[in-house]
């Protein structure tokens, strides 16, 4: 394993449920700037089991207490949508740092009353769209900045497989439930459209905003059949860019989730793998320079891993922050809202101008 920086982010985990499982408890272990100092969960089966695998320094049942601990430097947010934005603002008041996972929240009011409030302060919100430490598509923005010139359009689209836990099962270590797990009222997970552009359509939408800046406005159309459901999406971009995403969920084929940007100067296709192999995206850049594809190869590509990396690089030594800001996860939030309301209306959305949830 990597060997430890001497200065380490001190991280309280806040949730022991399967995203953290599969990612965030063995990420902090693994980062090499980091250190999974607590964790913290309602559930004294659940914590503790996880207690006696990870080994944290301390254990809280209680969030407050976790976040009166002095040593805590910052808290990885991994607990159902409907409370991130809750727990952010808690963890603000008591001055720690915060790599809250996506979707930031699930209405813009709270996400604005959030980014305002932080605003004030100089701590560290991070939201956590993975995605951006891919390194092949982190090569495609830096490609796409540095080199494509003016872009006239992208496309990008996510679907996930009938057949995705039969791969990932494979990946994953085998999860571990309580039903003491603290949960949202009713089942928010029951109602699928919601769900789905949540859940997944904030990746889609913030891999979009990545690669190609913000989006101001935003027409969808869905249609759901045999329990699939399929959003195209017409977006304009702020600087003029045509582009188009397309959500499907789940399809009878492949997972598949990638990106086309063509510009003046070159352009880019980009096929991203699940995150559970950790594996690079295969990203081709095209440049009109030299006439050649380039692309990486070889590169750390544990996202979650990279994502702390980054989070406690920003805090300990000042880096800029490579990760989604408040503003991103803000501006997610918006275009999955618009993106619910042009369904509802048949309409283009401007994003400034959506309110409520999904
Ligand atoms: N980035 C990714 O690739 C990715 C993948 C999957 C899930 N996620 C996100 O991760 C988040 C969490 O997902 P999950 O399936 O692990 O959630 P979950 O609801 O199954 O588990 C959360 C755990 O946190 C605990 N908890 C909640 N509130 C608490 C509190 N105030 N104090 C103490 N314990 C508390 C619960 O008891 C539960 O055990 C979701 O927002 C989801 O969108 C991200």
């Amino acid at each position: 394993m990597t060997a430890k920086d001497e200065r380490c982010l001190r991280i309280g985990v806040l949730g022991c449920g399967p995203i953290a499982q599969f990612a965030h408890l063995e990420a902090c272990r693994k980062a090499k700037n980091a250190e999974l100092y607590a964790i913290c969960d309602l559930a004294d089966d659940l914590r503790e089991r996880m207690a006696a695998v990870h080994q944290p320094k301390v254990s809280y049942r209680d969030y407050d207490e976790m976040l009166a601990d002095p040593l805590v430097d910052a808290v990885i947010i991994a607990i159902a949508d409907q409370f991130h934005v809750p727990a952010a603002l808690k963890a603000h008041e008591a001055g720690k740092h915060v790599l809250v996972e996506k979707p930031l929240g699930t209405t813009v009011e709270s996400c604005r009353e959030l980014r305002d409030r932080a605003a004030a302060t100089k701590l560290v919100v991070q939201v956590g769209n993975n995605r951006r430490f891919d390194p092949g598509i982190a090569f495609a923005r830096q490609f796409i900045a540095d080199e494509m010139g003016q872009r006239i359009a992208l496309k990008s689209w996510y679907y996930d497989s009938v057949y995705r836990y039969t791969m990932t099962d494979n990946l994953q270590p085998i999860p571990v439930a309580s039903s003491k797990s603290l949960r949202p009222e009713g089942d928010p997970k029951a109602d699928r459209q919601r769900y789905y552009v949540l859940g997944h359509g904030s990746h889609l939408v913030d891999t979009a905003r990545f690669l190609g800046g913000p989006i101001v406005g935003l027409h969808a159309r869905l249609l759901e059949r045999f329990g699939a459901y399929c959003w195209f999406i017409a977006v304009d971009f702020a600087d003029g860019t045509l582009g188009h995403l397309d959500l499907q969920i789940p399809v009878r084929g492949d997972f598949q989730e990638g990106f086309q940007v063509y510009g003046e100067n070159g352009s880019v296709t980009g096929r991203v793998h699940l995150p559970w192999f950790h594996k690079s995206s295969d990203v081709e850049c095209f440049s009109t320079k030299d006439r050649q594809f380039h692309r990486v190869l070889g590169e750390d590509a544990h996202t979650y891993k990279r994502q702390i990396e980054g989070f406690a690089a920003t805090i300990l030594d000042g880096r800029p922050q490579a990760g989604a800001s408040l503003d991103d996860g803000l501006a997610a939030v918006q275009a999955m809202v618009a993106i619910a309301r042009s369904v509802e209306t048949a309409g283009f959305i401007r994003l400034d101008e959506v309110s409520g949830g999904v």
